[in-house]
Protein backbone atom coordinates (compact mmCIF):
# COMPACT_ATOMS: atom_id res chain seq x y z
CA UNK A 1 0.00 0.00 0.00
CA UNK A 2 1.15 3.29 -0.85
CA UNK A 3 2.00 5.26 2.72
CA UNK A 4 -1.06 7.50 2.88
CA UNK A 5 -1.22 11.03 3.49
CA UNK A 6 -2.46 11.17 7.09
CA UNK A 7 0.96 9.32 7.98
CA UNK A 8 3.15 12.46 6.65
CA UNK A 9 0.21 14.64 8.20
CA UNK A 10 0.85 13.32 11.97
CA UNK A 11 4.51 13.52 11.46
CA UNK A 12 4.59 17.43 10.59
CA UNK A 13 1.94 18.02 13.07
CA UNK A 14 4.29 16.40 15.88
CA UNK A 15 7.11 18.05 14.59
CA UNK A 16 7.91 21.38 11.91
CA UNK A 17 10.95 19.29 10.59
CA UNK A 18 10.50 15.33 11.48
CA UNK A 19 13.50 14.09 9.60
CA UNK A 20 15.48 16.75 11.36
CA UNK A 21 16.74 17.84 8.18
CA UNK A 22 17.96 21.71 9.18
CA UNK A 23 20.81 19.67 12.02
CA UNK A 24 21.58 16.01 10.55
CA UNK A 25 24.91 16.23 9.08
CA UNK A 26 23.65 12.70 7.27
CA UNK A 27 20.99 14.84 5.30
CA UNK A 28 23.15 18.25 4.28
CA UNK A 29 26.02 15.69 2.90
CA UNK A 30 23.79 13.80 0.94
CA UNK A 31 22.16 17.24 -0.26
CA UNK A 32 25.63 18.20 -0.88
CA UNK A 33 26.29 15.26 -3.17
CA UNK A 34 22.73 15.35 -5.12
CA UNK A 35 23.29 18.32 -6.50
CA UNK A 36 26.92 17.97 -7.03
CA UNK A 37 25.88 14.81 -9.35
CA UNK A 38 23.67 16.92 -11.02
CA UNK A 39 25.71 16.86 -14.89
CA UNK A 40 24.48 20.33 -15.95
CA UNK A 41 25.78 23.77 -14.15
CA UNK A 42 22.38 24.95 -14.86
CA UNK A 43 19.12 23.81 -15.61
CA UNK A 44 15.78 25.58 -17.31
CA UNK A 45 12.93 24.26 -15.55
CA UNK A 46 13.39 21.33 -12.58
CA UNK A 47 10.86 19.77 -10.48
CA UNK A 48 11.54 18.63 -7.04
CA UNK A 49 8.20 15.68 -5.58
CA UNK A 50 8.06 15.57 -2.00
CA UNK A 51 10.20 18.58 -1.20
CA UNK A 52 9.51 18.62 2.78
CA UNK A 53 10.71 21.78 4.52
CA UNK A 54 12.80 22.17 1.49
CA UNK A 55 16.27 22.40 2.52
CA UNK A 56 17.50 20.24 -0.91
CA UNK A 57 14.75 22.95 -2.54
CA UNK A 58 17.07 25.75 -0.95
CA UNK A 59 19.88 23.77 -2.68
CA UNK A 60 18.57 23.36 -5.96
CA UNK A 61 16.81 27.16 -6.52
CA UNK A 62 21.07 27.68 -7.27
CA UNK A 63 20.87 25.97 -10.19
CA UNK A 64 18.02 26.45 -11.95
CA UNK A 65 15.69 29.42 -13.72
CA UNK A 66 12.79 28.41 -12.68
CA UNK A 67 11.74 24.92 -9.89
CA UNK A 68 8.53 23.34 -8.68
CA UNK A 69 8.67 21.87 -5.01
CA UNK A 70 5.53 20.02 -4.36
CA UNK A 71 4.92 18.02 -1.47
CA UNK A 72 1.72 16.45 -0.02
CA UNK A 73 1.29 18.08 3.43
CA UNK A 74 0.24 21.73 3.70
CA UNK A 75 2.40 22.42 6.72
CA UNK A 76 5.86 21.43 4.88
CA UNK A 77 4.66 23.59 1.93
CA UNK A 78 4.58 26.72 4.29
CA UNK A 79 7.85 25.77 5.50
CA UNK A 80 9.40 25.31 2.52
CA UNK A 81 8.11 28.11 1.11
CA UNK A 82 9.09 30.49 4.10
CA UNK A 83 12.28 29.41 3.49
CA UNK A 84 13.07 30.12 -0.66
CA UNK A 85 10.70 33.21 -0.31
CA UNK A 86 13.70 35.24 -1.64
CA UNK A 87 13.85 32.94 -4.69
CA UNK A 88 11.01 34.47 -6.86
CA UNK A 89 11.88 31.97 -9.66
CA UNK A 90 10.75 29.09 -6.99
CA UNK A 91 7.60 27.85 -6.76
CA UNK A 92 5.87 25.80 -3.82
CA UNK A 93 2.79 24.00 -4.01
CA UNK A 94 0.93 21.02 -2.38
CA UNK A 95 0.54 17.91 -4.51
CA UNK A 96 0.10 14.37 -4.13
CA UNK A 97 2.52 12.21 -6.41
CA UNK A 98 2.19 10.30 -8.57
CA UNK A 99 -1.67 11.76 -9.76
CA UNK A 100 -1.22 15.01 -9.04
CA UNK A 101 1.43 15.54 -11.80
CA UNK A 102 2.04 18.74 -13.08
CA UNK A 103 1.16 19.66 -16.89
CA UNK A 104 4.43 20.60 -17.49
CA UNK A 105 7.97 19.51 -18.69
CA UNK A 106 11.20 19.50 -17.03
CA UNK A 107 15.28 18.72 -17.91
CA UNK A 108 15.82 18.53 -14.04
CA UNK A 109 13.57 15.94 -12.07
CA UNK A 110 14.81 15.21 -8.69
CA UNK A 111 13.56 12.04 -6.96
CA UNK A 112 15.10 12.43 -3.35
CA UNK A 113 13.68 9.80 -0.64
CA UNK A 114 10.61 9.61 -2.32
CA UNK A 115 9.87 6.35 -4.32
CA UNK A 116 9.94 3.64 -1.59
CA UNK A 117 6.69 5.08 -0.28
CA UNK A 118 4.54 3.92 -3.09
CA UNK A 119 3.02 0.50 -3.76
CA UNK A 120 4.09 -1.44 -7.25
CA UNK A 121 0.80 0.77 -9.26
CA UNK A 122 1.95 4.25 -8.08
CA UNK A 123 5.64 3.41 -8.07
CA UNK A 124 4.79 2.82 -11.71
CA UNK A 125 2.65 5.47 -12.46
CA UNK A 126 5.20 8.05 -10.68
CA UNK A 127 8.35 6.63 -13.07
CA UNK A 128 6.26 6.99 -16.35
CA UNK A 129 5.38 10.35 -14.91
CA UNK A 130 8.73 11.12 -14.70
CA UNK A 131 10.04 9.77 -17.87
CA UNK A 132 7.00 11.56 -19.69
CA UNK A 133 7.48 15.20 -17.97
CA UNK A 134 11.27 14.86 -19.04
CA UNK A 135 12.46 16.60 -22.14
CA UNK A 136 14.78 14.57 -24.35
CA UNK A 137 18.00 14.77 -23.26
CA UNK A 138 17.07 15.85 -19.80
CA UNK A 139 18.39 14.80 -16.06
CA UNK A 140 17.00 12.72 -13.94
CA UNK A 141 18.70 12.62 -10.43
CA UNK A 142 17.16 9.37 -7.72
CA UNK A 143 18.17 9.21 -4.29
CA UNK A 144 16.99 6.69 -2.00
CA UNK A 145 17.91 5.48 1.94
CA UNK A 146 18.37 1.57 1.48
CA UNK A 147 17.87 -0.02 5.26
CA UNK A 148 14.45 -1.51 5.36
CA UNK A 149 11.91 1.05 6.96
CA UNK A 150 8.35 -0.25 8.54
CA UNK A 151 6.23 2.61 6.57
CA UNK A 152 8.26 2.16 3.37
CA UNK A 153 6.60 -0.24 1.17
CA UNK A 154 9.95 -1.13 -0.20
CA UNK A 155 13.78 -0.50 0.22
CA UNK A 156 15.31 2.33 -2.16
CA UNK A 157 17.12 -0.60 -4.17
CA UNK A 158 13.74 -1.79 -5.55
CA UNK A 159 13.29 2.32 -6.47
CA UNK A 160 16.77 2.09 -8.41
CA UNK A 161 15.98 -1.38 -9.72
CA UNK A 162 12.41 -0.03 -10.80
CA UNK A 163 14.08 2.72 -13.06
CA UNK A 164 16.52 0.66 -14.39
CA UNK A 165 13.90 -1.08 -16.27
CA UNK A 166 12.30 2.28 -17.15
CA UNK A 167 12.19 2.72 -21.54
CA UNK A 168 13.93 5.55 -22.28
CA UNK A 169 16.01 6.44 -19.47
CA UNK A 170 19.74 5.88 -19.48
CA UNK A 171 22.13 5.63 -16.23
CA UNK A 172 24.76 8.47 -16.50
CA UNK A 173 25.72 7.80 -12.81
CA UNK A 174 25.71 5.74 -9.87
CA UNK A 175 27.04 6.42 -6.18
CA UNK A 176 26.56 3.81 -3.73
CA UNK A 177 27.07 4.09 -0.05
CA UNK A 178 25.71 1.27 2.69
CA UNK A 179 23.17 3.80 3.50
CA UNK A 180 21.68 5.16 0.32
CA UNK A 181 21.92 5.20 -3.90
CA UNK A 182 22.25 8.20 -6.17
CA UNK A 183 21.75 7.49 -9.41
CA UNK A 184 21.69 9.77 -12.61
CA UNK A 185 19.48 9.03 -15.85
CA UNK A 186 19.13 10.71 -18.65
CA UNK A 187 16.35 10.73 -20.75
CA UNK A 188 16.72 9.03 -24.32
CA UNK A 189 17.23 9.45 -27.22
CA UNK A 190 19.22 11.44 -27.59
CA UNK A 191 21.79 9.67 -26.64
CA UNK A 192 22.88 9.95 -23.28
CA UNK A 193 25.90 12.05 -22.97
CA UNK A 194 29.10 12.02 -20.39
CA UNK A 195 29.70 15.47 -18.36
CA UNK A 196 33.47 15.70 -20.37
CA UNK A 197 31.20 15.14 -23.94
CA UNK A 198 28.60 18.20 -22.59
CA UNK A 199 31.83 20.30 -21.96
CA UNK A 200 33.43 19.07 -25.56
CA UNK A 201 36.75 17.46 -23.40
CA UNK A 202 35.62 13.83 -24.67
C1 LIG B 1 11.79 11.71 3.64
S1 LIG B 1 11.05 13.23 3.11
C2 LIG B 1 12.15 13.66 1.76
C3 LIG B 1 12.36 15.15 1.65
C4 LIG B 1 13.31 15.60 0.53
N1 LIG B 1 12.90 15.08 -0.77
C5 LIG B 1 14.72 15.20 0.83
O1 LIG B 1 15.24 14.27 0.22
O2 LIG B 1 15.33 15.82 1.71
C6 LIG B 1 9.64 12.63 2.19
C7 LIG B 1 8.65 13.75 1.86
O3 LIG B 1 7.78 13.26 0.84
C8 LIG B 1 6.48 13.73 1.11
N2 LIG B 1 5.55 12.81 0.45
C9 LIG B 1 5.25 11.55 0.78
N3 LIG B 1 4.35 11.02 -0.05
C10 LIG B 1 4.08 11.98 -0.96
C11 LIG B 1 3.22 12.04 -2.08
N4 LIG B 1 2.44 11.00 -2.41
N5 LIG B 1 3.19 13.17 -2.82
C12 LIG B 1 3.98 14.24 -2.48
N6 LIG B 1 4.79 14.25 -1.41
C13 LIG B 1 4.85 13.13 -0.66
C14 LIG B 1 6.38 13.72 2.62
O4 LIG B 1 5.35 14.57 3.09
C15 LIG B 1 7.78 14.18 3.01
O5 LIG B 1 7.82 15.58 3.17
Amino acid sequence: MTTPRSYFERMYAARTDPWDFENRWYDARKHDLTVAALPRRRYRSAFEPGCSTGMLTARLAARADRLLAVDVVPSAVATAAERVEVHTHVRVRQAAMPHDWPDESFDLIVLSELGYYFDDADLATLLTNTRRALEPGGDLVAVHWRRPVDEHARPGDQVHAALAGVPGLTRTARHEENDFLLEVYARTPPPARSVAEREGLA
